[in-house]
C-alpha cells in the first residue's frame, strides 16, 4: 500500500531571513521526504511564512512599511536558501493568505460550537509609554518556574516552561524599558482545562509510537499538578487586542487571533493552497483516514504542537497529527544555542556565496542527526574531516578510481557478469538496503550514513585487493580489469541510491554519468548488467579548510552609509568638453509675471546682453513672488533649443537648486552671481 504523507516543517516567523537552525530543520525533513518518495510513497511537503503577530507589526512600523509589504520582502528572500540547499518543498505559502483566514475562522467557530471558547476579562500588561498592550515577546523578566533571567513573556528558553507574561518576575517592556502597568480587557480563551480536552490529550499523546519518549516525558511534566493542585493544563488565551497584525475573530470587533492560533492552521492552508494549484480536492484528501499528517519541529515549540494543536484539530472535527517529530537545536562551535533573536556566526547565504557545496552541509548535518531531541553542534574541524575523509575520500573516490579505465579501455562498457568475488561484494551491499531504509524511516540518519560508509570501506578494500591500476598494465588481464571496474561502478551506484535522500543533486549527476533513469530504493535490487556508462567528470571537491575560516570571519563593520548629497547620487562623470557644450550666461530678470492657468510657472523676460530680450518660463512660482525677482541677476542656459510650451515659446532655462525629495525638503532656489557680473558674461 502506498502511504499518503502530508509533511510539514515549522512555519518560520517572517521577520527575518533563515538562520542555520532553520536549514537544519528543513534538511532533516527534506531527507526524510526524499527517502519516502524513493520508496514510492506519495508525499505532499509544504511550508509557509508565519506572517502574523505583534513583533512583525512592530518591525514593519519601524521600517516604515505595511506588515504585508514587510512580510512580502522576507518571503522574496526564501527561494535563494531553499533552492541553494536543495530543500524541495512542494509549496511555500503565508499564514496571511486567504485560505488561512478562512480556515482559522472555521476552526474557531467549530471550537465555539463545542463550547470550548470562553470570554474572560483579564488584567494584562500595558506599556504606558507606547499605549499598547504588550505582546508576550515584548515583555521580559525572570522565569516563574526556574528563575532564569532575561526570559520572554511566553516561554522560558532555559527550562521550556510555558506561562503567561504576568507570571514573570521583575517584568519590563522591551519596547520602551518601562515597567508595564496592569490594564483589563476581554480575552477569548480555549478551554484546555476542560475535562474533555484533558482526557483527549492524555490519550492522544500516549498513543504508542506517536511521540518520542523524551517528548512524552516533557508532556507528563506539563500535565502534572503540584501538591496544591496548581499547574496542569491551563486555558489558553487565543485573542489579542488591536492594534495587531492578524486575523480578526468572528463576532468580536477589535479582537484578533493570537498568532499561535492561526500559525499551525497555516499548515493546512498551505496544503489547501497547493492543492488549489494542482487541482486536488483538499477536503477529500483530509477526510481520507489513510493520510498521515506529520510535523517536523524544533524542541522549543513542542507545547504548541503536542497540546494546543491536536486539541484544536480534534475539537474542530479534524484529523490530528500522526506524528510530531521533534529535533534539538543546532549550536555552532559549541556555542550557546541560537535563539530566534540572537543569530549565529554561520550565515547560510554566506556559505552559498563562498561557493561552498550545499551537499557538504546536508551530509554533515545528516551525519549528526538522529531520532532524539538532542542538540547538534556544528564544528568546523569535524565538518572538514567528515566531508573530506568520508564523503569524498570513501565514496566519491570509488567512482574516480574505476571510471577512467572503463572509459579509456572499454568505451564505457560494463561487464555483463562481474565474477564471484565482485558478485559477493555487490550482494553484501544489496543486502543492507532494508536495514538502511529502516534507519532513514526512523530518522536515524547518522546511523544510516555510518552503515553506508562501512559499505564504502568494503568497496575500497576490494579495490585495494584487486588493484585495477596494476591490472591495467598486465598482459591479458583485460577481462578481469573490466570486471573489477564494473564491480566498482555497480557498487558506486548502490551507494549512491543509499545516499540519494541526503545528496539529491549529486545523485542526479551520477545518474547522468551512469546514463540511468532517476533511481529509487528498489533499484538497489537490480544490476546494470552489460550497460554503457557516460564520461566521468569529477563529482565533488574536497573542502578547503580556508573556506571555513572565511565562513566564520566576522562581517566587516558596516561602513557608514555614504551621504547622498541633495537626495540624489551624482550624475556620471563627464569631460570638460561635455561641460563646455552648455553655454551658461549671466542674465538680468527684466520682468517677472504670473502665467494665467499655470500654478507652477512664472514668465521671465531676460536680458542676456544680446540687444534683444528673451522669454523664459520657469517652474519657480511656488518659491518666489514676481516682484522679488525683477531687477536681479541670475544664470541661464543660453544655448538650449527653444521649446514650445502651452503658454508660448521658452528660449532657455534659469538655473535653480532643489532637493530630490521636494516634499520633505521644499523650496526652489534661483542662482544669483556675486556683485560685478554683467548680463551676457559667460559662466565657465
Ligand atoms: N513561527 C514559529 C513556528 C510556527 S509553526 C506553526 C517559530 N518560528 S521560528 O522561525 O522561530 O522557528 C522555526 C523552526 O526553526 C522551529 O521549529 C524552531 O524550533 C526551529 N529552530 C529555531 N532555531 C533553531 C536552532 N538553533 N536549531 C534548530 N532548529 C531551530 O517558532
Ligand atoms: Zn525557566
Amino acid at each position: 500500500m502506498t502511504r499518503k504523507l502530508f509533511v510539514t516543517t515549522a512555519l518560520p516567523y517572517a521577520n527575518a531571513n533563515f538562520h542555520i537552525g532553520h536549514i537544519m530543520e528543513y534538511t532533516q525533513a527534506d531527507i526524510w521526504v526524499r527517502f519516502q518518495r524513493m520508496r514510492g510513497q506519495q508525499v505532499h511537503f509544504v511550508c509557509a511564512d508565519d506572517a502574523h503577530g505583534a513583533p512583525i507589526m512592530i518591525a514593519a512600523e519601524k521600517a516604515g512599511i505595511t506588515p504585508q509589504a514587510f512580510v512580502a520582502n522576507i518571503a522574496a528572500g526564501r527561494k535563494a536558501y531553499l533552492d541553494g540547499f536543495h530543500i524541495g518543498f512542494d509549496n511555500w505559502h503565508s499564514t496571511d493568505g486567504a485560505e488561512n483566514h478562512e480556515l482559522s475562522k472555521d476552526v474557531y467557530r467549530a471550537l465555539r460550537k463545542s463550547e470550548l471558547i470562553e470570554v474572560k476579562t483579564i488584567e494584562q500588561f500595558f506599556d504606558p509609554q507606547k499605549a499598547m498592550f504588550l505582546p508576550d515577546r515584548f515583555i521580559k523578566g525572570e522565569c516563574p518556574k526556574c528563575g532564569a533571567k532575561d526570559q520572554y513573556g511566553d516561554s522560558c528558553e532555559v527550562c521550556g516552561a510555558v506561562y503567561t507574561p504576568t507570571e514573570l518576575k521583575n517584568p519590563f517592556s522591551v519596547l520602551t524599558g518601562a515597567t508595564p502597568v496592569m490594564k483589563s480587557s476581554e480575552h477569548y480563551f480555549f478551554k484546555l482545562s476542560d475535562p474533555r480536552c484533558v482526557a483527549f490529550l492524555e490519550e492522544w499523546t500516549q498513543t504508542p509510537g506517536r511521540l518520542q519518549g523524551e517528548v512524552l516525558n516533557k508532556i507528563k511534566e506539563w500535565f502534572s499538578k503540584d501538591e496544591d493542585g496548581k499547574g496542569g493544563l491551563g486555558d489558553w488565551d487565543i485573542s489579542r487586542d488591536a492594534p495587531y497584525f492578524g486575523i480578526e475573530i468572528p463576532d468580536a470587533p477589535g479582537k484578533y487571533f493570537y498568532v499561535w492560533l492561526d500559525a499551525p492552521i497555516g499548515y493546512l492552508a498551505s496544503l489547501k493552497n497547493y492543492f488549489g494549484k494542482i487541482g486536488v480536492d483538499y477536503e477529500a484528501f483530509m477526510a481520507d483516514p489513510a493520510v498521515e499528517q506529520i510535523h517536523f519541529i524544533g524542541k522549543d515549540i513542542t507545547y504548541f504542537h503536542t497540546l494546543f494543536w491536536p486539541a484544536m484539530l480534534h475539537f474542530s472535527g479534524r484529523k490530528t497529527p500522526n506524528h510530531v517529530f521533534v529535533h534539538g537545536f543546532l549550536t555552532v562551535n559549541g556555542g550557546e544555542k541560537m535563539s530566534k533573536s540572537r543569530g549565529t556566526g554561520l550565515d547560510p547565504l554566506k556559505y552559498l556565496q563562498l561557493g561552498m557545496n550545499a551537499e557538504w552541509l546536508r551530509y554533515y548535518l545528516a551525519a549528526k542527526l538522529n531520532s532524539k531531541v538532542e542538540d547538534v553542534d556544528f564544528n568546523p574541524d569535524d565538518f572538514v574531516a567528515r566531508v573530506n575523509s568520508d564523503l569524498v575520500g570513501k565514496y566519491i573516490n570509488i567512482a574516480s578510481r574505476a571510471a577512467g579505465f572503463l572509459a579509456k579501455r572499454f568505451g564505457g562498457q560494463l561487464s555483463a557478469d562481474v565474477g564471484v568475488e565482485g558478485q559477493a561484494l555487490l550482494d553484501a551491499l544489496r543486502g543492507q538496503a532494508d536495514a538502511i531504509a529502516e534507519l532513514y524511516e526512523e530518522r536515524e540518519f547518522g546511523k544510516a550514513l555510518r552503515e553506508i560508509m562501512l559499505l564504502a570501506d568494503k568497496v575500497n578494500e576490494y579495490v585495494d585487493q584487486n588493484k585495477p591500476w596494476e591490472l591495467a598494465k598486465k598482459e591479458g588481464a583485460d577481462q578481469v580489469l573490466q570486471d573489477v571496474c564494473t564491480t566498482c561502478i555497480e557498487a558506486f551506484r548502490l551507494l549512491t541510491i543509499y545516499l540519494k535522500p541526503v545528496l539529491p543533486a549529486l545523485a542526479a549527476r551520477v545518474e547522468a554519468f551512469l546514463q540511468v533513469a532517476p533511481m529509487n530504493f528498489a533499484d538497489a535490487q537490480t544490476a546494470l548488467g552489460a550497460h554503457k556508462i557516460g564520461a566521468y567528470e569529477h563529482l565533488m571537491q574536497r573542502v578547503d579548510p580556508k573556506l571555513l575560516e572565511a565562513l566564520f570571519e566576522p562581517p566587516k563593520p558596516a561602513e557608514a552609509p555614504k551621504p547622498v548629497p541633495g537626495g540624489e547620487e551624482l550624475a556620471p562623470e563627464i569631460k570638460i568638453d561635455d561641460f563646455t557644450k552648455v553655454d551658461l550666461r549671466i542674465a538680468r530678470i527684466v520682468k517677472a509675471e504670473h502665467v494665467e492657468g499655470s500654478d507652477k510657472l512664472l514668465r521671465l523676460t531676460l536680458d542676456v546682453g544680446e540687444g534683444r530680450l528673451r522669454n523664459v518660463f520657469s517652474g519657480i512660482k511656488g518659491s518666489y513672488q514676481p516682484e522679488q525677482l525683477e531687477g536681479k541677476l541670475t544664470v541661464m542656459v543660453a544655448n538650449l533649443a527653444p521649446r514650445k510650451m502651452k503658454f508660448g515659446i521658452s528660449e532657455g532655462m534659469v538655473l535653480a537648486a532643489s532637493h530630490a525629495d521636494e516634499k520633505a525638503h521644499p523650496g526652489v532656489f534661483v542662482l544669483e552671481p556675486f556683485p560685478g557680473a554683467q548680463p551676457g558674461m559667460r559662466v565657465r
